[in-house]
């Protein structure tokens, strides 16, 4: 068998075209624009990459973009005091503080610092608890986006055996909540699991979230499983640098009914579940009816 390409590209393009048309309704009918503040403190050159993209596509789809460059030197008590400025905005909507922060600084203490309703990482304490409980909450965009092209490809995924690989608290955990809420029996494996192999070899969708490169090959795939790749790995290879996931592409490509490719899978679906966040962030705030398909 060779495996459908689950092209990420497309589909974020898709949930973009999704919220940019969401956008200009919300604009037309109820005179409002959706803001999102991104925080960036210090100058990782990784960081800023990912910055520049979130700002540019946060204005493609019509929303206003705040962006809050901060020395890396910044104090604690700055930080703070900026999230409770963006917190009381009416006109922000969505609040993301791009990890990680200079050592100096306190990751859970800021990250509880922003107002839930404005959490559209979906990392405070108090949309992790809602999500753990099957409330209605904020979801973190790169799961959000994995369970968006599993719906997609699968329609119910009701009854399937998933195994989520890694146990992140931004993408293994909530992974699995997820998975759990659309019914699947999940299984979360890590660096300790006991014959890994096997476990993989049960599941009907394996979602890898490790960060080791092509750490898993194909025989771990059962035949027909889909399999979702959220690695992204800088390797050497034949002298260049070259992007590779945590699954060995070629192998489990021959084996899996379904795979995403990296790059252009589970990559471009985190910026996007980013705006769709933000829009619905927008909607709930203002008492309005939610966007259809954009949440979990
Ligand atoms: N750094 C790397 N990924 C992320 C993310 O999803 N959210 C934030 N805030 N920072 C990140």
């Amino acid at each position: 068998m060779t495996a459908k390409v689950i092209d990420g590209k497309a589909f974020a393009a898709e949930v973009r075209a999704k919220v940019a048309s969401h956008v200009t309704r919300l604009k037309e009918e109820n005179g409002i624009t959706p803001g999102l503040a991104v925080v960036l403190v210090g100058e990782d050159p990784a960081s800023q990459v990912y910055v520049r993209s979130k700002g540019k596509q946060t204005v493609e789809v019509g929303m206003n973009s705040y962006e809050h460059k901060l020395d890396a030197s910044t104090s604690e008590a700055d930080l703070l005091a900026l999230i409770d400025r963006l917190n009381k905005d009416v006109t922000v909507h969505g609040i993301l503080v791009q990890l990680p922060l200079p050592k100096h600084l306190d990751s859970d203490l800021v990250i509880n610092a922003i107002d839930p309703a404005k959490d559209v990482d979906g990392f405070h304490i108090s949309n992790v608890g809602l999500l753990g409980t099957g409330q209605k909450s904020m979801v973190p965009c790169t799961p959000l986006g994995c369970l968006m092209m599993l719906r997609d490809h699968h329609g119910s995924l009701a009854g399937m055996d998933a195994v989520v690989l890694g146990r992140s608290n931004i993408v293994g955990k909530p992974m699995a909540q997820l998975l759990l809420g659309d019914s699947c029996t999940v299984t979360i494996a890590h660096s300790r699991t006991k014959d890994l192999a096997d476990v993989c070899r049960r599941a009907d969708i394996v979602v890898a979230a490790v960060g080791r490169p092509e750490m898993v090959p194909g025989d771990w795939i059962k035949p027909g499983a889909t399999v979702i790749d959220v690695g992204i790995n800088r390797i050497e290879r034949d002298g260049k640098t070259v992007l590779v996931g945590d699954v060995d592409y070629a192998s489990a490509a021959a084996v899996a009914g379904a795979i995403t490719p990296v790059p252009g899978g589970v990559g471009p679906m985190t910026i996007a579940c980013l705006l769709a966040n933000t829009l619905t962030a927008c909607c709930r705030a203002n008492g309005l009816a939610e966007p259809e398909g954009l949440t979990a």
